[in-house]
């Protein structure tokens, strides 16, 4: 049988950060004058760091230089990392290890396809690091999610095809870079923002061995 990729987004799938860049991103905005609620906050999951902040500069009708802007991206990123810091294996959501450790005992492939630049760092402090064969991360990529190019480059490094890779996400940007992939695309959230993906679970709680042994026997052409 042909061995599957399973690859899994990072903020919103693996660990609930959106809300440590939800604080990080309101202190900066609220420090240059502008408002940022958390119905923007939604519209910034899995959008890179230089987009986000030209997303908040636009809600804001601000205009800064090149050398304002990458110090307010530096400024935005420590205050992140504060959080960051403190973080240990408490943090993983429900049932992600026990899903890993599945796929692991099932003899698949795992990666990992996220936009953060702070990926390996936040795996190291849960401690999940060594469960990926591959990490594709917001270094390795030049494209932002819905560009599938994250989670093409994972295939390429495990030499699977797409139609054999299955991608967990929580972002709507994600699940559109699974489905221009080609790959089978679980949406991880919300049912009606991710109306988009092949299968949606509110977490991974809801989802059982008997639907995880499909997806590795399904053959798909
Ligand atoms: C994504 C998050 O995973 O990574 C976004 O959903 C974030 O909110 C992006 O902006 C980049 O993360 P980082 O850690 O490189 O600033
Ligand atoms: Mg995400």
């Amino acid at each position: 049988m042909t061995k599957k990729a399973f690859i899994f987004d990072l903020d919103g799938v693996i660990v609930d950060t959106a809300k440590y860049h939800f604080l990080a991103w309101k202190k900066l905005a609220n420090s240059i004058g502008v408002d940022f609620t958390e119905v923007q906050n939604e519209q910034l999951k899995g959008v890179s760091r230089v987009k986000s902040l030209e997303k908040i500069l636009t809600w804001g009708k601000k205009s800064i230089s090149e050398e304002e802007f990458m110090e307010l991206m530096s400024l935005k990123n420590d205050d992140y990392l504060s959080y960051i810091n403190k973080m240990n294996e408490n943090e993983i959501l429900p049932d992600v290890a026990k899903i890993l450790d599945y796929l692991n005992d099932m003899n698949q492939h795992i990666a990992l396809g996220s936009a953060s630049k702070n990926a390996r760092m936040i795996l190291q402090k849960v401690n999940l690091l060594n469960k990926f064969d591959v990490i594709v991360d917001g270094n390795d990529v030049t494209k932002a999610k819905p560009n599938p190019e994250v989670f093409l480059k994972a295939a390429t490094l495990l030499h699977c095809n797409p139609k054999d890779c299955i991608v967990f996400e929580d972002s709507l940007a994600g699940i559109k870079a699974a489905n221009i992939a080609s790959m089978v695309s679980i949406g991880i959230g919300d049912k009606e923002t991710l109306k988009k993906a092949d299968y949606v679970f509110n977490d991974f709680t809801e989802i059982d061995t008997d639907f995880l042994n499909e997806l590795i026997k399904e053959k798909r052409t």
